[in-house]
Order: structure tokens, then sequence, then C-alpha cells
């Protein structure tokens, strides 16, 4: 389905292209790719912006019922989003239920799949270079990137997400392991979710096989 929307390109990432309406909008478009490990591993794959942007509204929308504010104003139906404009947090909070990914690098004394007894909530500075390392929160404070109030707030907004997604996803036999989320700012200085919610993005299993994108981290084709 085509829009008639119509911005000028600001930004090309792994994932999507960024492109500006006007002071308040941006069109974000999915982009036909799977990238993993900071971008070195990538390859098209047709119809999977658009699986990404669906997903990303399917998410979005059920969150606004719960009163989450988010970035999604519209969809083309296709691979592009209107999202509302944000000042961005440099930041990927990471949301974990069960013990997976870098997590069991960095703390090999955990079995994979353990649950945890609470959910982990944790944050890692956007940077690929750097391979988006673990921060703390004494760090992010000291950085000037958010303040504590704002940051206590990111981390309760982080948790009911995990708790209504995780609710959802119990509902259709699905097990939702771990998942990353982006905040900005609006204008006035409220913290909205922002960029995507996917199988880019998050890690769900059914019956222990994977719904997302850890096959092609394994090495599994596109
Ligand atoms: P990356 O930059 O990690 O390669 P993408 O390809 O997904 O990621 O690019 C999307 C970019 O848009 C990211 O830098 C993300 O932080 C940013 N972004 C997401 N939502 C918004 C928003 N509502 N306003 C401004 N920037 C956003
Ligand atoms: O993906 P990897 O094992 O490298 O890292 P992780 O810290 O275990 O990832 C936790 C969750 O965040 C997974 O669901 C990833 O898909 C997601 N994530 C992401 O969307 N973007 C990143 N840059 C890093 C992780």
């Amino acid at each position: 389905m085509a829009s008639n929307w119509v911005g000028e390109l600001i930004y090309e990432g792994k994932a999507k292209r960024v492109y500006r309406v006007n002071d308040e909008l941006l069109i974000m478009e999915f982009k036909d790719e799977v990238t993993a490990f900071d971008g070195a591993r990538k390859e098209r794959a047709p119809g999977k912006g658009r699986l990404a942007a669906a997903q990303t509204v399917f998410l979005m929308r059920l969150l606004s019922k719960y009163g989450i504010r988010n970035h999604l104003v519209d969809w083309d139906g296709d691979r592009k989003i209107l999202v509302r404009g944000l000042r961005m947090i440099p930041i990927e909070v990471i949301v974990r239920n069960y013990a997976y990914g870098s997590f069991l690098k960095r703390m090999p004394l955990v079995k994979p799949m353990t649950r945890f007894s609470k959910p982990l909530v944790e944050f890692h500075l956007k940077s690929d270079e750097l391979h988006d390392p673990l921060i703390t929160t004494d760090d992010i404070i000291e950085a000037g990137l958010t303040r504590q109030e704002q940051l206590n707030e990111i981390m309760g907004i982080a948790l009911r997400i995990n708790e209504i997604l995780s609710n959802y996803m119990v509902s259709r036999g699905l097990t939702l392991v771990d998942f990353k989320l982006e905040f900005g700012f609006d204008k006035s200085g409220n913290l909205v979710l922002a960029d995507e919610m996917s199988g880019d993005t998050m890690r769900i299993l059914i019956n222990g096989r994977h719904l997302d994108k850890e096959l092609f981290r394994r090495g599994a084709s596109a």
C-alpha cells in the first residue's frame, strides 16, 4: 500500500531509513534487510520490512490500549510508519525474563533459559563502535543523558511493558525471553516509547523454537 507522506531522508541506520516530514513528524521505513553483530552480518530479506513494521504497529497499538505513551501515529500498511519525532536518549533498555544472549556471556554461572526471580532491566549505551556496552545508572546520570527521576520512570515503564507483553504472549502460547526498548522526549518533555518492537528486537519462543532473529544470529539464512 502506498502512502502520500513526503519527507527528506535524514538518517539511514541498520534496520530503517528515517525521513523528516516537518517539525513534529518523521517517517520510518523498515528495510528488507536482516543484520546481526552490529551490522557485521547483513542479508537481503524481501518482506522483512513489512513484517517488522506490522509487528511494531500491532505491539505499539496494544501498549497504547494500556496507556503506554508511544511515538506511533500511522502506518501505510507496508514498510513505513509515521511517528512523532523525539529527542532520543542514546540508550538501549533491555528487559530480561530468562537468561539468554549477552547476559549469559557476562554471567556464565547462570544456566541458559533460567527464569529470573524477577525481570531484570539493564541499560546499554547505543554505540555500534563500542558494541553497545552495558552501563550503570550512575554512568547515565553522570553523562547527563537523563535525570534520576526520568530513569526511574523509564524502569517503571519498561517493567509495565514487560507485564503487558508477557501476558499477551502467554495467552498465545509464546514465551517472551527478552526485548529491547528505546525512549525519547517529546517537546513537552514527556517520556515516549520510540523505535520498533519486532522479531528484530525481542526474543520469543514457541515450544522452545525461536520466532525471532536468533536463527539468523546462529548462521541461518534470511
Ligand atoms: P540504528 O541506528 O541502531 O542502526 P535503525 O536503523 O533502527 O537503528 O535507525 C532508526 C533510528 O531512529 C535509531 O537511531 C533510533 O534511535 C531513531 N529513532 C527511533 N524512534 C525515533 C523517534 N520517534 N524520533 C527520533 N528518532 C527515533
Ligand atoms: O542480541 P545479543 O545476544 O547480542 O544481546 P542481548 O543483550 O542478549 O539482547 C537482549 C534483547 O535485546 C534481544 O531480544 C535482542 O533482540 C535485543 N537487542 C536489540 O534489539 N538491539 C540490540 N542492539 C541489542 C539487543
